[in-house]
């Protein structure tokens, strides 16, 4: 007999996760039978499309075959980039971050710490798929906010509704994922405001915010706390902020992310951590560490988020007239379809085995509970569920061009009709 808990599987193995949603869109992806005129364009997932620049790739080779285990070096060199996005006067120090095998680990290492089993964590809806696995996994409980506008924002009069004294956390990503919704520094102060009134925590994962315009994020970080979140203690009372390098860094498969997070709470996440994995991998922390490589990188940084900002601006012209996009920003464009009755689940089985595109539909990024919310929001469960994620920064501007072509040939190609 082992000690396989079958029950524990079935509630995390649903068949929308099985193998994880990348893989299943993949599957579609294996029977569209391409040609060198038309090749499968997979915009399913939200990888960087190009490899890290060239100096992190020397450092990188360097600091490989470097004995040195110095385990502070990224921490002080991060806390001191972080300047550049959050404003030099951002009260963060070494002290309060703690290096992670990607921010995947880091949620993980959070919820553990922040929550026991039983316990909810408050996310919206649609969700990033691997938060949901995590606290299903960790046996925490999720509870969603739907975020029903066009916009796909949180309301932080909804979420209130739903804190009870089960509920340890609320877990916002912004840019987000799926959605690409970017939660102004307004509705971000209200968050952690809702947050600290019922002493809870906020966790606030930002792994895409190189990816904006709108600089700084946020003001959390700002040295006087009591104007930012009208009350008198800082961020470090209840603010978990996780960040992954995979994005920025164009490197995920060298997993690291961050928490920042007050040095109370990382003792225990860094036990957890030490648990876990003992330690994220030394070659990339040390390579980024390398003395003044983090401003040198800052520059291909924004390189890389111009050119993003370019192809959702070739998305958003080239994209069929009647396929709305919902919110845009990050790595991706939320885009409802124009087949009435067509849940996207099955048109992107389509899309993808018939004319070649790869794409995520809303149902990888919810489950069944969200209807009795859409309704008291007057939203149809039937428009909810037309909802698709394209993922722009993994692909070309003439792919994503491409692509918006074959959408335009969805109505003779695939006999549907548009509202
Ligand atoms: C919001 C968000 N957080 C975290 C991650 C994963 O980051 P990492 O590769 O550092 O584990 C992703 C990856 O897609 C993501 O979209």
């Amino acid at each position: 007999m082992s000690d396989y808990d079958a029950t524990a599987i079935g509630e995390y193995g649903t068949e929308r996760h099985e193998g994880g949603c990348i893989p299943h869109a993949k599957s579609w992806g294996v029977v569209y039978k391409p040609t060198t005129t038309r090749p499968l364009l997979d915009m399913s997932q939200g990888v960087p499309g190009t490899p890290p620049p060239k100096v992190l790739l020397e450092a990188l080779s360097q600091s490989s075959s470097s004995p040195n285990h110095q385990e502070s070096a990224l921490r002080s060199a991060f806390a001191e980039e972080m300047k550049t996005v959050y404003g030099r006067e951002m009260d963060i120090t070494q002290d309060d971050i703690a290096i992670t095998a990607g921010c995947n680990m880091a949620f993980v290492a959070t919820v553990m710490c922040l929550a026991d089993p039983g316990d909810e964590i408050i996310l919206p809806v649609p969700w990033y798929i691997c938060r949901l696995s995590f606290v299903i996994l960790l046996k925490r409980r999720r509870i969603g906010i739907s975020t029903t506008s066009m916009a796909f924002l949180p309301s932080t009069s909804d979420c209130e509704k739903l804190i009870n004294s089960q509920t340890k956390a609320i877990a916002l990503v912004t840019p987000n994922n799926p959605t690409g919704a970017i939660y102004s520094p307004d509705l971000i102060s209200k968050f952690a405001e809702l947050a600290q009134k019922h002493k809870i925590a906020l966790v606030l994962d930002e792994t895409y915010r190189d990816f904006v315009d709108t600089m700084p994020p946020h003001t959390l970080f700002a040295p006087f706390q009591t104007e930012v979140l009208k009350s008198s203690s800082s961020w470090r009372s209840n603010v978990t902020h996780l960040f992954s390098f995979s994005k920025s860094y164009c490197f995920p498969g060298h997993r690291l992310g961050l928490i920042a997070a007050s040095p109370d709470l990382l003792k225990h996440v860094t036990t957890t951590l030490d648990c876990l994995q003992i330690c994220a991998p030394r070659p990339p922390q040390l390579a980024l560490a390398s003395p003044g490589l983090l401003p040198i990188l800052r520059q291909s940084i924004q390189a890389s988020a111009q050119s993003l900002k370019i192809r959702h601006n070739i998305f958003r012209t080239h994209l069929p007239p009647n396929w709305t996009i919902g919110s845009q920003g990050g790595y991706f464009a939320f885009v409802k379809h124009p087949f009435v009755g067509i849940p996207a689940i099955t048109l992107c089985q389509r899309l993808a085995e018939e004319l070649g595109v790869l794409a995520l539909p809303m149902q990888f990024f919810c489950d069944d509970s969200i209807g009795p919310d859409l309704e008291s929001f007057g939203q149809s469960k039937t428009d909810w569920e037309r909802w698709i994620r394209f993922s722009v920064a993994n692909v070309s501007d003439d792919m994503v061009k491409q692509v918006c072509g074959r959408l335009h040939e969805c109505e003779w190609h695939l006999g549907l009709k548009a509202e």
